[in-house]
């Protein structure tokens, strides 16, 4: 058996973490053979409510579950964390502006991302779910200077995932058939699925389907997922975005599978003339528990100024929030 691992959760009392941890101690995320330590991060109110869930996780008897931390310190949290799955963030209350959760949640990214530099592993692994996803990656990245920025990234796969299943249950085939898949840019209704790179068993995605459908019906769809899941549900998604957090951590960490890719919200280096440093969602092929964008896609105008658009807003949440990011 390997050494365990050290996993650090944030909102681990959460609706998504109520999935998300078990998944995590019954071996999906980094393998059967793979235990695990976690971490658990809450704010104090709720380390009651953690304590049910850890209960829950004794009861359980996971064998590849090598240990709990249940915490309100961050410091705690992430010491010596090999991965980091920042789950935790304030939604948006009565009567808040944009900016105001955006300044809320720079707050908590901030301090995190402190902690994360000052006690976790130097080749940890963080993945972003809380929302705004990129922006609060790019606080806690920029909080965090002794980390390479590219161990930092945001969740864009539940779109990547929704994407794929639009598109395979349109051309009735299945999701096996379906490969590279690429959203572009931020975690919001301003994100593009681009239909352009995906294949449909090896061939053009695009052509299986027709334009009106492409720009009317799936696009919108994609974005407005999550509003449509809350208007059934009545609460926003948490398992299938567990789930997507979960793909997000194995595919870094054991790789994607030969001729397919991911989407990661991930430090740009420019690639696709998207601004440098924005934690912007690209096509990523990962290896040896490391990624890089996919390079030369062709990019038409009808891509080229939506990926514009994203980048822009991305930009926009930036400046709403610099002068909390330290120079
Ligand atoms: P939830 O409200 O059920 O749980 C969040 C938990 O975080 C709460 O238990 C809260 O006490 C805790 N928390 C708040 N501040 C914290 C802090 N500073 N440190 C530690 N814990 C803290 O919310 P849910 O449904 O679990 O969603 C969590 C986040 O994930 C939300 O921001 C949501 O918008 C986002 N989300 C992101 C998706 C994506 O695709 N990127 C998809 C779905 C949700």
């Amino acid at each position: 058996m390997k050494a365990p691992v050290r996993v650090a959760v944030t909102g681990a009392a959460g609706q998504i973490s109520y999935s998300l941890l078990f998944r995590i101690a019954a071996g999906d995320m980094l393998g059967k053979d793979q235990p695990v330590i976690l971490q658990m991060l809450e704010i104090t109110p709720a380390l009651g409510a953690l304590q049910g869930v850890a209960m829950e996780l004794d009861d359980c008897a996971f064998p590849l579950l090598a240990g709990m931390i249940t915490t309100d310190d961050p410091n705690v949290a992430f010491k010596d964390a090999d991965y980091a799955l920042l789950v935790g963030a304030r939604p948006r209350g009565p009567g808040m502006e944009r900016k105001d959760l955006l300044e809320a949640n720079a707050a908590i990214f901030s301090v995190q991302g402190k902690a994360i530099n000052d006690h976790a592993s130097r080749d940890i692994k963080v993945l972003v779910v809380g929302n705004p996803a990129n922006t609060n990656a790019l606080i806690a990245q920029r909080n965090a200077p002794d980390i390479d920025p590219r161990q930092f990234t945001a969740m864009m796969r539940l779109d990547h995932n929704r994407a794929m299943t639009q598109v395979a249950q349109k051309t009735g085939t299945s999701i096996n058939d379906v490969t590279q898949m690429t959203i572009w840019g931020n975690h919001s209704s301003t994100q593009y699925p681009d239909l352009h790179t995906a294949l449909i068993n090896g061939e053009p995605a695009i052509s299986k389907v027709d334009g009106t459908w492409y720009e009317e019906t799936f696009i919108p769809e994609v974005q407005q997922r999550g509003a449509a899941i809350i208007k059934a549900r009545g609460a926003s998604s948490a398992a299938s975005a567990a789930n997507a957090a979960i793909f997000h951590i194995r595919d870094w960490a054991l790789g994607t599978p030969e001729g397919d890719w991911v989407s990661m919200g991930v430090y740009s280096d420019g690639s696709y003339g998207i601004e440098e440093g924005l934690i912007y969602s690209f096509p990523c092929v990962c290896k040896d528990g490391d990624w890089q964008i996919v390079q030369g896609l062709e990019i038409n105008e009808f891509s080229s100024s939506r990926m514009k658009a994203t980048e822009n807003e991305l930009k926009e949440e930036r400046n709403a929030v610099k002068s909390l990011l330290p120079a």
